[in-house]
């Protein structure tokens, strides 16, 4: 009797893992507030962001002028370039979003995920992060619709930058999602200070993680960078 008695008690409490788990799994946030999870793969939140035109890093020779070379749309969540004379077209012009990524406060282990659409490339366009206290630049970079250039993955945290071929080609259409995966080891690993990864999906397709155990994790903004005149993106949500 005893015995059948643990078995019930035991069927339940699976029961009630399941039933967590199986929630968890489909549980899909959105708005910026933060939540704790022990799983952090189960815990995606998907950032609602604009573009910020006061966030804009040019470096092209035209960087002086009053006009910014960039315009925003769509409530600010298109960024559309625009060249100020001939022969404005490089480095891309990058703009941040309005909030960064540790803006809401972060605790525990969370991913982020943060879209674009591709809506004219001509084969510069940049999709990364950027932090704007150590002006350190992890992107990913593809060819266009028109010429062929490689795809491939930055890291600006060095001088002397790192690229290295990742992914595959996106261009007009196209759908990019940035994955932000924030880690809080646990007390009693060796390396307990936290870090992120950063993974990259196309058209909701996993395509790796290029870029990872990046710390400090603060001041992180979501960025794209754009060159040519008319290369276009706009944030979407939910995709
Ligand atoms: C967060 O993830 C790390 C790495 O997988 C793990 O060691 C740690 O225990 C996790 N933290 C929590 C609270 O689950």
């Amino acid at each position: 009797m005893k015995l059948i008695l643990r078995y019930i008690i035991i069927g339940f409490l699976i029961f009630i893992y399941n039933f967590q788990f199986g929630y968890s799994l489909q549980f899909k946030m959105s708005g910026t507030s933060t939540t704790n999870s022990n799983q952090y793969s189960q815990n995606i939140q998907e950032l609602k962001l604009q573009w910020d035109s006061s966030k804009v890093i040019d470096k092209t020779q035209f960087s002086k002028s009053d006009n910014p070379g960039l315009s925003l749309s769509n409530n600010d969540q298109t960024v559309t370039r625009e060249e100020r004379f001939r022969g404005d077209d490089f480095p891309p012009i990058r703009i941040l979003s309005k909030s960064g990524l540790t803006d809401c406060g972060i605790q525990g282990n969370i991913s982020m995920d943060w879209s674009v659409r591709v809506d004219e490339s001509h084969g510069f366009l940049e999709v990364g992060l950027y932090n704007t206290k150590s002006n350190q630049c992890y992107l990913y970079k593809s060819s266009g619709s028109q010429v062929q250039f490689e795809n491939i993955q930055q890291d600006e945290s060095s001088l002397d930058y790192q690229t290295s071929d990742f992914g595959e080609a996106f261009s007009n259409g196209d759908y990019i999602t940035t994955r932000v995966e924030f880690i809080f080891p646990s007390a009693h690993s060796d390396q307990n200070i936290p870090y992120l990864n950063i993974h990259y999906l196309k058209n909701g397709r996993y395509l790796g993680s290029p870029f990872q155990q990046i710390s400090p994790i603060y001041n992180f903004y979501p960025m794209v960078g754009l060159n040519d005149n008319g290369d276009q993106v706009t944030l979407i949500f939910n995709p």
